[in-house]
């Protein structure tokens, strides 16, 4: 039998941990390469597979169809026998059981007693109940767990237990319609004429975002996506280029530099494991590569350390040390400095002329995670970053180094006093340059 596994789903195969998440909007190919790869698998030896939904009505509910048109296609109507609760390899006794998780919970456990492989289709509906009923069922040696879905909010239990952190046992791996080399042509086009129409819901159901975010939070997914789609090159004289570098705070953060030159972030890159004079040192690099006019670091923290370092050698003109929690240049709309940069970026994002982001892992999660309140006297103030690393599991780095390169209101004079003449099409009064 000979397959063609789509390349995004080759690891389905290949790699050796317990839990494979595939999420993505619709028509990624989820549902077929997951049948395809089973099929392959259940072949090539004697496997017993679980397909398993919160809850299954009847068979048609289940990937059960799919199977069967699959084993079909590859002409393996001999090899396979359709019962009509289970499919079974008549060659290597291979089995495909359908079960609804929150249905006879005794009779469900007992029946996935020796499962190899659990594909749990449209993860996204799994509570959190069903989890934990279903992952220590899965216990065999070496048992995997494959999870395809299309995120519906947030903080889905699923994605929650195992795709916010994924650990060492754990593949997290996105796919779209573009990823699929099978796509159909009729399909793509339903998905261009829904962008064009209604980008949000675009989102979620092509592009694989989370529909609902609860809370009200400062920075909308979709000014990112836009963002990140935009081709814009600023040149060299429009606009002073700017650093902003988010020291990481403990041992599990990341170090976040970001390298923005007015509409366009150049660069967002993080680093692990560096220690304050390493930081520092990279800093200096950055400098002496790139001359930005000014580096923002985030002072509380380490990044004290790594800002006293880089005074000593020399740079004090062009650091600048930036407090989160420090006065904001306008206090009266503002709680702290914080709250300021973060909604000079959203007005950057909301910028009339178009802004670049690059794709950078992780940035979409940063940048709309925090939630906006007003407090008692109307002044704008984020969610607490503790309460932010509890949802997201970890901090908004790449976020807050981009948002310290706007801890200048107006950096125009650092361009004048550089002597360089403007590039006046690339100026927007509306956009921090
Ligand atoms: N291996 C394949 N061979 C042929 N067509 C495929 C294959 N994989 C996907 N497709 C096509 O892509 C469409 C979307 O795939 P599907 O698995 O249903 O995506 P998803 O589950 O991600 O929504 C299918 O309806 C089918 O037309
Ligand atoms: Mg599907």
């Amino acid at each position: 039998m000979k397959v063609e596994l789509a390349r995004a789903f080759q690891e389905l195969l290949t790699a050796k941990v317990r839990y494979k998440l595939y999420y993505g909007g619709r028509a990624g190919g989820k549902s077929f390469a997951f049948a395809d790869a089973l099929l392959t698998l259940a072949t090539s030896k004697t496997l017993l597979i679980a397909c398993v939904r919160e809850v299954q009505n009847s068979i048609r509910d289940s990937v059960y169809k799919l199977i069967a048109d699959r084993i079909h296609y590859y002409g393996l109507d001999n090899e396979y026998r359709l019962y009509e609760d289970r499919i079974v390899n008549l060659k290597n006794r291979s089995k495909f059981i359908f079960k609804g998780i929150m249905e006879h919970n005794a009779q469900y456990i007992k029946s996935v007693e020796g499962v190899d492989i659990c594909w749990c289709e449209e993860a996204q509906k799994i509570s959190a109940r069903a989890w934990e009923i279903l992952n220590p069922t899965i216990r065999k040696p070496n048992a995997e767990i494959w999870l395809s879905l299309n995120r519906e909010e947030e903080a889905d239990p699923v994605w929650k237990a195992l795709a916010l952190k994924p650990d060492e046992d754990t593949i997290v791996r996105k796919v779209n319609y573009y990823d699929n080399p099978f796509c159909p042509d009729n399909m793509k086009k339903l998905a261009l004429k829904m962008k064009q129409e209604n980008f949000e819901e675009y989102l979620h159901v092509w592009e694989g975002e989370p529909r609902r975010e609860a809370g009200n939070h400062l920075i909308a997914r979709m000014d990112v996506f836009k963002a990140m789609s935009n081709e814009v090159t600023v040149p060299l004289n429009a606009a002073v280029l700017l650093a902003g570098v988010d020291v990481a705070r403990f041992g599990d953060d990341k170090t976040a530099v970001c390298l923005r030159r007015g509409r366009q972030v150049l660069s967002l890159q993080t680093f692990t494991k560096l220690d304050v004079v390493q930081v520092a040192h990279l800093i200096a690099g950055i400098i002496v590569d790139h001359s930005p006019a000014k580096v923002f670091i985030d002072v509380g923290g380490l990044g004290a350390g790594v800002y006293d370092i880089l005074i000593s050698e020399g740079f004090a003109e062009v650091v600048m040390a930036v407090n989160f929690g420090e006065r904001a240049d306008n206090p009266e709309r503002f709680v702290n400095k914080r709250a300021e940069m973060w909604a000079r970026l959203r007005d950057w994002l909301k910028s009339s002329l178009p802004v670049k982001l690059p794709k950078t892992d992780g940035l979409v999660e940063d940048l709309t995670a925090p939630q906006m309140f007003f407090d008692a006297i109307g002044r704008l103030q984020l969610e607490a970053k503790s309460e932010i690393k509890k949802r997201l599991g970890r901090s908004t780095d790449v976020g807050d180094a981009l948002a310290l390169t706007f801890a200048l209101q107006n950096v125009d004079f650092l361009l004048k006093a550089n002597g360089k003449n403007r590039d006046y099409a690339f100026i927007d009064d509306n956009v921090y340059l």
